[in-house]
């Protein structure tokens, strides 16, 4: 259509960064994506380039237009979505990073996350910020930069020094050094912001020796930042008017956005989150408190666990057991299973996460006959997927007292139709599968489109209601006790065994 408009999005991944342009149905219309280089200086330690993403960013942006022949003017606003936690610091006058930036999963700072544990910040910290005192957090990456790499305190004290998300980073890059800013979701997984004032926690900041004026200004989730400067969009200034962490922005395209409404990303592992409402949940039982989204004035609150080993148990059949060629074989070696789920797989690689919190765990399989067969592995192996789930959304359900009402999917073993079935029936509840695999982009697109009016309100996309597939609860009561109690008692097997 001659008139259309758009929207982009760019969607920075731990893996990979993306650009997508939608139209005002909520429909992708151009894609380009382009890998991230993994650096590994260190055993544990995980660095990506800040500037090879910069240069990601706009070779994506680039080839998106291109590819659809969408002029710049045509984009409405820009909306970024980003792997949430991980750190960059860049020197204010020349833009240049001081260091690589530090990714949510490395481990380097794991001894300032110990210490801070050993001094017994852990409830004041969980009080204030609604996380658990954790190197994935953004905090002790800020410390251990400015307290190793050379002059980097210098620099911060002479008000040189800039601290941002990777959002931050790549909107103070497109408006070309003008704008130093995140959103409220990217502010509260820093473990510096405090979830329930909203500011950055000056007590906090005390006790890591963190100076405020590296921070950037925290805003809503929805709304015009600044426009792209120059050389960055084709000469075209394009406002970037939409931010959020990427499992957030994956809750809002998701549009889970009552409470209690609850959406699982099957990724290598499982983020599940579930929106809270106006008011923090605390968790006892370990899930993360976080802020899902600021918009109009208005803050939403979630819970968050996650499942650390999700389709990573696929790779492994794939990889490790090679059992498969391809995860896409995995639905109908599932169906091809006769086993009445009595064999269990555990895969807890790498420990064990909420609700039970056992870091010393390691995998186990049960119920091995000499009849097993790569059928029935395949089929526990994706059913643990969906027990897993299935702790975490119950711990979410007790936590917060309120009704599960069905549970939205996305990611790549969401594909799998025997296993949202049998997610479906474990968990009682039906599951909707979004229409569009980039649930997140679409996220930071829809916040990004209300901010310009692109869309009138929430209600506006709500009509958009795209095709979704349900799977409804299929199982009868006695089969879901027995086999959860199976997969319950496989748990707690494995928990015996810490070799
Ligand atoms: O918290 C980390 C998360 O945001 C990373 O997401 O999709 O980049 O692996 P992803």
């Amino acid at each position: 259509m001659k008139n259309e408009q758009y929207i982009m999005s760019i969607d920075e991944g731990t893996t990979s960064v993306r650009a997508m342009i939608f139209n005002h149905e909520g429909n992708v219309v151009s894609k380009a994506q382009k890998e991230i280089t993994q650096h590994f200086p260190h055993s544990g330690w995980v660095e990506h380039d800040a500037e090879e993403i910069w240069d990601a960013v706009q070779t994506v942006i680039s080839e998106s237009l291109i590819q659809s022949k969408i002029p710049p003017y045509k984009v409405r606003g820009i909306g970024i979505t980003n792997q949430r936690e991980t750190t960059v610091m860049w020197d204010r006058v020349t833009g240049e990073p001081i260091h690589n930036a530090i990714v949510w999963q490395s481990k380097q700072t794991s001894h300032i996350a110990n210490d801070l544990k050993e001094s017994g910040y852990t409830d004041l910290i969980h009080q204030k910020t609604g996380l658990v005192i954790d190197s994935y957090f953004s905090a002790t990456k800020i410390k251990w930069l400015l307290d190793n790499v050379p002059g980097a305190r210098d620099k911060a004290n002479s008000g040189d020094l800039l601290f941002g998300t990777i959002d931050t980073w790549i909107l103070w890059k497109l408006t070309g050094g003008h704008v130093h800013a995140t959103d409220v979701s990217n502010a509260s997984r820093t473990m510096l912001y405090n979830i329930h004032d909203l500011n950055w926690d000056e007590e906090i900041l005390n006790i890591l020796d963190i100076p405020k004026e590296i921070l950037p200004e925290v805003k809503s989730s929805s709304e015009i930042y600044g426009y792209t400067a120059g050389y960055t969009f084709y000469g075209v200034q394009i406002p970037i008017s939409g931010i959020a962490g990427d499992q957030q922005a994956a809750l809002f395209g998701q549009l889970c956005l009552e409470p209690g409404s609850i959406k699982n990303t099957y990724g290598t592992g499982s983020f599940i989150v579930m929106n809270t409402g106006d008011k923090p949940v605390i968790s006892d039982n370990g899930l993360l408190t976080t802020i899902a989204y600021g918009i109009n004035g208005e803050i939403n609150y979630a819970l968050e666990g996650s499942v650390f080993v999700a389709g990573s148990a696929i790779q492994w059949l794939r990889d490790g057991l090679r059992l498969i060629n391809d995860a896409k074989e995995t639905e109908a070696l599932a169906l091809a299973s006769s086993n009445d789920h009595d064999v269990y797989v555990v895969p807890a690689f790498t420990g064990l996460g909420a609700p039970y919190w056992d870091q010393d765990s390691r995998g186990a399989i049960f119920g091995l006959t000499r009849g097993t067969s790569k059928e029935d592995l395949v089929k526990a192996t994706l059913d643990s997927l969906a027990f897993q789930t299935k702790d975490v959304v119950n711990t979410m359900v007790e936590d917060t007292q309120l009704d599960l009402k069905h549970l939205k999917v996305d990611g790549g073993a969401a594909q799998n139709n025997y296993l949202m079935q049998f997610q479906a029936d474990i968990l009682n509840t039906s599951i909707e599968r979004s229409y569009i695999a980039e649930t997140t982009a679409l996220g930071a697109a829809y916040l990004s489109g209300l901010a310009v009016g692109f869309w009138r309100d929430i209600a506006e996309i709500k009509q958009l209601k795209p095709n979704q597939s349900l799977f409804n609860p299929e199982m009868s009561e006695d089969d879901r006790h027995k086999y959860y109690q199976g997969w319950q008692l496989a748990v707690k097997s494995t928990q015996m065994f810490h070799p």
